[in-house]
């Protein structure tokens, strides 16, 4: 397939077609193969790209910075304290300027609405690092590392969302099931489930690819998975729901008895990171200190050989890499 993403933003996997996820994946691996040989070509040399960051970042930052930098284009990074956007300067006018001067824009930060206007004001391509309903660079990562790890063909695979299953990264990895086929799960409590409009715009998407895609509070649900995912249970900016998520989610944690009930010894673990599998973390030891355990899976669960979630971070890179190339070079 040839590539037709050239010029486009990334804002979201619902605008991308199976063919256009699958070259995505393909490329991530030849570019993945490329680095580790050692042999890089210079896909965006004399290409500059800004980073735009509202929310913290470790991996998507370093990934798309390293992307780039591995791909011969120059970055700038700017968060909310070095800028001027939406203090002194509208995001339009912002946008106006970076489109100028850029030749593409990644940002992650809360509404869907202010990528869709960065792609909108400034003429170039955006890519969304995170907002608070999606986080499509994540689920290109996630689905090629089950292609790397799953004993199946990624169409045969069933993914078992545990946890806050209509957080971003629940619903970007429904998206990317939907359009690839994959079976999808999401394990919580009903309080947490998605909205049935979201069944509604996967509905096409599903029917052409023959993905299953369903939320269940029943353990009875997880049979069968071939990866079992799962991520904090407060996202950024939800800081203060930590209390009420704990109630709702505990019983939903991964623990070697919830992958044990998958039946299925190949079933591997994933999460898209950072993760509270200890107390080792400012966050989580303050926490618990006022009575609340808030670690989403086991410490035994994310050291077992069944987690995969460095691979996956890692990946993050490749897909990243991959995106960057497809609709820039
Ligand atoms: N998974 C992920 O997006 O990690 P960061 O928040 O560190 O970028
Ligand atoms: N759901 C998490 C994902 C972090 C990568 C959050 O938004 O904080």
């Amino acid at each position: 397939m040839s590539n037709s993403m050239h010029g486009r933003s990334f804002l979201t996997l619902l605008d991308y077609s199976a063919d256009e996820i699958r070259y995505l994946l393909e490329l991530s691996k030849t570019l993945k193969a490329e680095k580790k040989a050692g042999k890089m070509e210079k896909r965006l040399e004399g290409k500059n790209i800004v980073l735009l960051f509202e929310k913290t970042s470790t991996r998507t930052r370093c990934a798309f910075e390293v992307a780039a930098m591995d791909m011969g284009a120059g970055v700038t990074f700017l968060d909310q304290k070095s800028s001027q956007m939406g203090k002194k300067e509208s995001l339009e006018d912002t946008a106006n300027v970076l489109g100028r001067m850029f030749d593409g824009i990644e940002y992650r930060g809360y509404e869907q609405k202010v990528v869709e206007d960065l792609a909108k004001f400034s003429g170039v391509p955006v890519f969304n690092g995170l907002t608070d309903i999606d986080h499509p660079t994540q689920a290109l990562a996630d689905v090629l590392t089950m292609m790397e790890h799953c004993k199946k063909p990624i169409e045969k695979c069933k993914l078992v969302f545990c946890g806050d299953t209509r957080n971003n990264v629940a619903l970007a990895l429904m998206y990317i099931c939907a359009k690839l086929g994959i079976h999808y799960v999401g394990y919580g409590p009903r309080e947490l489930h998605p909205a049935q409009e979201i069944y509604d715009k996967l509905a096409a998407d599903a029917a052409a690819s023959g993905a299953v895609l369903e939320c269940s509070d029943d353990i009875a649900a997880i049979k069968g998975a071939d990866a079992v995912y799962t991520d904090i249970w407060a996202s950024m900016g939800e800081e203060d729901l930590i209390a009420e998520r704990v109630k709702l989610l505990t019983p939903y944690r991964v623990t070697s008895e919830l992958m044990a009930a998958t039946e299925n010894a190949d079933c591997i673990f994933l999460h898209c990171l950072p993760s509270f599998h200890d107390f080792e973390t400012q966050f989580a030891s303050s926490q618990k200190a006022l009575g609340l355990d808030i670690r989403e899976v086991t410490d035994e669960v994310f050291r077992s050989p069944a987690s995969k979630v460095f691979d996956q971070a890692e990946n993050r890179l490749h897909t990243i890499k991959a995106v960057l190339v497809a609709h820039l070079a």
